[in-house]
């Protein structure tokens, strides 16, 4: 599995430790910044991370603000991507099983990065239940398509 990473200056802290604990699990990554704690819009972060999950580049991706919102509601624009926020461990297996949630998002400043870790580990270890939540989640798809613009 492949992931994509990404953070704006609110999650960059967060971020880099996130990247420490992809290198401990040997899991390989790709960071689209940011690069440093200077100030940049959030949905240029999650664009850069999501596109590339629907182009197919990665299975994955995290992303990381300040509270984790902004940066999932961007990404949930981009059809295909079903981004979720988790600040606790149950969500993160429940997102994965339910939704087959293709990315996760946290704020950098609302959780620990212990919890961050715990909750990254248990989303990537965690797999889609199928059976009645596909229909669900084909529901969700349906919806991208019905109020699609340029399908109006
Ligand atoms: C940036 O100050 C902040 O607004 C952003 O990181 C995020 O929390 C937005 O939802």
């Amino acid at each position: 599995m492949r992931i994509a990473l990404g953070s704006d200056h609110g999650g960059y802290e967060l971020k880099e430790e996130i990247k420490s604990l992809l290198e401990e699990m040997k899991i390989e990554f790709k960071d689209f910044g940011t690069f440093s704690t200077d100030s940049v819009d959030y949905p240029d972060i999650a664009e850069l991370v999501a596109g590339t999950i629907v182009k197919g580049e990665f299975e994955r991706g995290i992303l990381i603000c300040g509270t984790g919102i902004g940066i999932g509601i961007a990404a949930n624009k981009i059809p295909g991507i079903r981004a979720a926020l988790c600040h606790d461990v149950f969500s993160a297996r429940a997102t994965r099983e339910h939704n087959n949630a293709n990315v996760l998002t946290m704020g950098g400043r609302i959780i620990g990065s212990e919890l961050a870790k715990e909750i990254v580990r248990t989303w990537l270890g965690a797999d889609f239940s199928g059976g009645r939540h596909q229909r669900r989640v084909d529901k969700i798809s349906l919806l991208e398509n019905k109020y699609n613009k340029s399908n109006s």
